[in-house]
């Protein structure tokens, strides 16, 4: 079957855009104003993270240049997540904030993105309840923020898009990279899984791959220019290629990536157990410039709840994978996702849990309370009460924080390799980095290092970080 790439939007369709962001830069530069200033605020994952690299890749484009200050803003781009009612409610009190500036300052522009704008009833709400919101666009629609804002400079009406017929694939629109030298390379988006509990494929529609020339440029771009790690996205990355029917698939294209050279590490994120096959972790362990690090969500250690979450895989099936990943990998580091308090999760479920975090000891996990989302199966089972949760996360926590203190202490003595970030945000004396399994790293060091790879000789460990010295 030919593949006709009718995800990629029409170059066209791109360039309209620019016109419109150049239309924008024209109109601030014959106002003879100062130059004004966005301000783009991030919640949700890495994918958000790499999408908002794009809002402000075009809002600099269109003459703005960068803020982190609301007040001196004269365009707020909000860019939400939906996967939990709590992410909800912090960036809906946000933009409740942002009603005084709009006040002081009626020429402010405030547009609105992400996951949640994708759910019609929050569009609606944006609309009716926050009159000061000037647009919101869905996942689908973000490219098109140079025309809104083009519009609200002209005086055009309000608007409010949750979704589209089709979630295209925009190439070619300008990325402010927030770092020097770690990058996100989307290379697929959206996800056809329905895990039963989850939002995602609801707000972020199908399974959608870059085409492998498209990332194979961006990658090798980014190690000219020096970048030093560079992560591959994917709400369920190692299905790449499977919607392309080119019988090309994640781990094809995660050799062929480690071709390029250069001084540089390759991460990916996040996979999901039903996809990872022996032959992506061949190519792991094969590979010269793929990180020995493996993200690997179990969510839940009872096959009875792995069902009714609709995950497609058993506990079994899940140690299997880690006893190849450990097998072919001896080193390499895993980390998990688990959810406490699923929908009718017994006590007897969630000890299976816990039992098989102990037998599948992983360096860390990321670990989230239930939150019911409207429209999802999960959200219409009989529910547990809070207390219940809450005191399941704190068990989870404490069985999980004595292994990743155990593992990290195992690391004492070694020398490990660390990409540099700099002074450490919480005590300026002191630099951190992460390893290549992405763990945290701090020691100290008069020189700024940062964007370096670096030796570092690990002297003590505590459950969530490494300390150590640095020998080259
Ligand atoms: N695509 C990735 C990540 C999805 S969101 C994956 O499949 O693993 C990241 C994590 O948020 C999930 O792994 C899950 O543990 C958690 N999550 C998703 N929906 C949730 C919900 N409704 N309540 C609480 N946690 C949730
Ligand atoms: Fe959500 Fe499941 Fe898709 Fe991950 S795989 S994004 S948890 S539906
Ligand atoms: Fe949140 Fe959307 Fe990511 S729901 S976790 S920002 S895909």
């Amino acid at each position: 079957m030919e593949h006709k790439h009718i995800c990629v939007l029409p170059p066209e369709a791109v360039a309209e855009q620019m016109a419109a962001a150049d239309r924008v830069r024209a109109l601030w530069q014959e106002s003879g104003q100062p130059s004004p200033c966005v301000l783009v605020m991030t919640f949700g994952c890495q994918q958000n993270e790499a999408d908002s690299e794009k809002l402000l890749g075009m809002a600099l484009r269109m003459g703005y240049i960068k803020t982190d200050k609301p007040e001196e803003a004269d365009l707020i781009l909000v860019n939400t997540c939906a996967v939990r009612e709590h992410a909800e409610q912090r960036a809906l009190s946000i933009i409740g904030q942002y009603k005084h500036l709009k006040a002081a300052r009626p020429s402010l522009i405030i547009g609105v993105f992400g996951c949640m704008v994708s759910q019609p009833h929050r569009a609606e709400q944006l609309k009716k309840s926050y009159p000061y919101v000037d647009f919101a666009l869905g996942t689908a629609s973000l490219h098109r923020m140079p025309s809104m804002v083009l519009s609200r400079l002209r005086q055009g009406k309000r608007q409010f898009c949750p979704t589209e017929e089709v979630y295209p694939i925009a190439e070619g629109l300008p990325i402010e990279r927030s770092s020097g030298y770690r990058a996100w390379v989307s290379v697929m988006y959206g996800c056809n899984n329905f895990c039963s509990y989850c939002i995602v494929p609801h707000v972020r529609g199908r399974e959608r791959s870059r085409r492998r020339e498209d990332v194979a440029a961006e990658v090798s771009e980014l190690v000219r220019r020096g970048y030093r790690d560079i992560t591959l996205l994917g709400q369920n990355v190692n299905s790449y290629g499977k919607d392309l029917g080119l019988g090309y698939d994640f781990a094809d294209l995660l050799a062929e990536l480690d071709g390029i050279e250069g001084d540089y590490t390759l991460h990916f994120m996040t996979s999901h157990p039903k996809d990872a096959d022996r032959k992506l972790i061949d190519v792991m362990a094969a590979s010269s410039h793929v990180a020995h690090h493996f993200h690997l969500p179990l969510q839940a250690g009872s096959d009875e709840v792995l069902r009714r979450m609709n995950r497609h895989y058993t506990v079994e099936k899940y140690m299997d994978i880690l006893s190849y990943i450990r097998q072919k990998m001896p080193d390499c580091v895993i980390s998990s996702d688990i959810m406490v308090g699923f929908p009718t999760e017994t006590e007897a479920d969630f000890a299976q849990t816990l039992d098989t975090l102990r037998r599948a000891r992983f360096d860390m996990t990321y670990s989230f309370i239930y939150s019911p989302r409207r429209g999802t199966p999960a959200a219409d089972m009989p529910q547990l009460d809070e207390a219940t949760k809450g005191e399941r996360m704190r068990r989870l926590l404490d069985v999980q924080n004595a292994i990743s203190l155990q593992i990290n202490q195992r690391h004492v003595g070694e020398i490990l390799r660390v990409l540099c970030d700099g002074a450490s945000k919480n005590d300026p004396h002191t630099t951190g980095g992460r390893t290549d399994g992405n763990k945290l790293v701090f020691f100290d060091t008069n020189e700024d290092l940062t964007g370096r790879f670096l030796s570092v000789r690990i002297d003590r460990a505590d459950t969530f970080a490494l300390y150590g010295t640095v020998v080259k």
